[in-house]
């Protein structure tokens, strides 16, 4: 963040108000962790996101006018890290755009809007008598690892449990401290579903709040034993993001209180909120 560069936090602390406009940052870095890329950017000017916030992601060059022209929109990505003037993005390349972001090199320039979105609630009321448990599916562990990091520097106690299909994948877990992993085809850590992991963290001590992100699936079986354990959880969901800022409506997705737009009172929402994760569109 530049002396200049002025941090609006409200929502309990939850969200950082983005600047207006989108900002052209440039590409530091790019590293591979086995199926994901690391974008490490320049952003001198953007205000620290609070953990589990989101940007709007496009290349500078090349967005839009490819083959079949896509992509025409930005992309939403959950902030991986923040240090004082960078920002860090996971991606895997599942269509045009994150084919392009993986595509970016040293130089390259990549315009960023956000942070936008509320993240998760680290406030000491909730966190009281309580070790968090992170619970990251694929490439949902982005916005747990910047959860980890704020976490770990308030000495709070922190167990990262994360599950992956494979062990091209699992190689993503490197991107937390510690974690432990499960694969679905067994290749690394405990073969099943990370929600195994979850399931025993519980029964040995149910002091814990849980905070989550990954695909409906595993969010939903999240929401779902939580619940049965009066265990607070925070899951970050995810839906089709066109706008990102409030404006499209694309979206909505179902509370207990009615629809709301997941960019501007999510992605992160209190468990007890919703029927359940399995949002409508959403798969990953
Ligand atoms: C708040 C938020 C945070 C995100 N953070 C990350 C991140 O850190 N890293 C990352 O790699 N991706 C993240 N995503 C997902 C990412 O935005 C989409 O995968 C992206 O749109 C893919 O663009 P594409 O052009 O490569 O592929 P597309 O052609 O747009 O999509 C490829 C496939 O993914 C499905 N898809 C696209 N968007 C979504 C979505 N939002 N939810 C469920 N399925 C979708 C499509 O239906 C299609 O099958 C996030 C999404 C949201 C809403
Ligand atoms: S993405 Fe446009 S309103 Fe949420």
């Amino acid at each position: 963040m530049s002396a200049g560069a002025l941090a609006v936090t409200t929502d309990d602390g939850r969200r950082t108000l983005a600047p207006p406009g989108r900002r052209r940052v440039t590409v530091l870095a790019r590293q591979q962790f086995g199926a994901y890329a690391v974008l490490r950017c320049a952003d001198p000017g953007g205000p620290p996101p609070r953990p589990g916030q989101f940007a709007m992601l496009a290349t500078a060059e090349r967005w839009g006018g490819g083959d079949g022209e896509r992509p025409f929109l930005p992309r939403a990505f959950s902030v991986l890290r923040a240090r004082p003037g960078e920002l860090e993005f996971l991606l895997e390349d599942v269509g045009p755009g994150t084919a392009r972001l993986a595509e970016l090199e040293p130089g390259d320039g990549l315009w960023v809007l956000g942070p936008l979105g509320i993240g998760f609630s680290v406030a000491a009321s909730e966190l009281a008598g309580r070790r968090a448990l992170l619970v990251g599916g694929g490439v949902g562990i982005a916005p747990l690892a910047i959860l980890q990091d704020e976490l770990v520097a308030s000495d709070a106690a922190v167990t990262a449990l994360l599950g992956f299909r494979d062990g091209l994948h699992a190689a993503g877990a490197a991107l937390l401290r510690d974690a432990r992993i499960a694969t679905d085809d067994g290749s690394a850590g405990h073969a099943g579903l990370v929600t195994d992991l979850l399931t025993a963290e519980l029964d040995r001590d149910q002091a814990a709040i849980v905070y989550a992100c990954g695909p409906p699936p595993m969010l939903e079986a999240v929401r779902a034993l939580c619940a049965g354990r009066a265990v607070p959880a925070q899951l970050a969901l995810e839906s089709g993001m066109a706008c990102g800022f409030g404006a499209c409506f694309g979206c909505v997705v179902p509370t207990r209180s009615g629809y709301v737009r997941l960019c501007l009172d999510g992605p992160v929402l209190d468990a007890d909120r919703l029927e359940t994760a399995l949002t409508p569109g959403a798969g990953h």
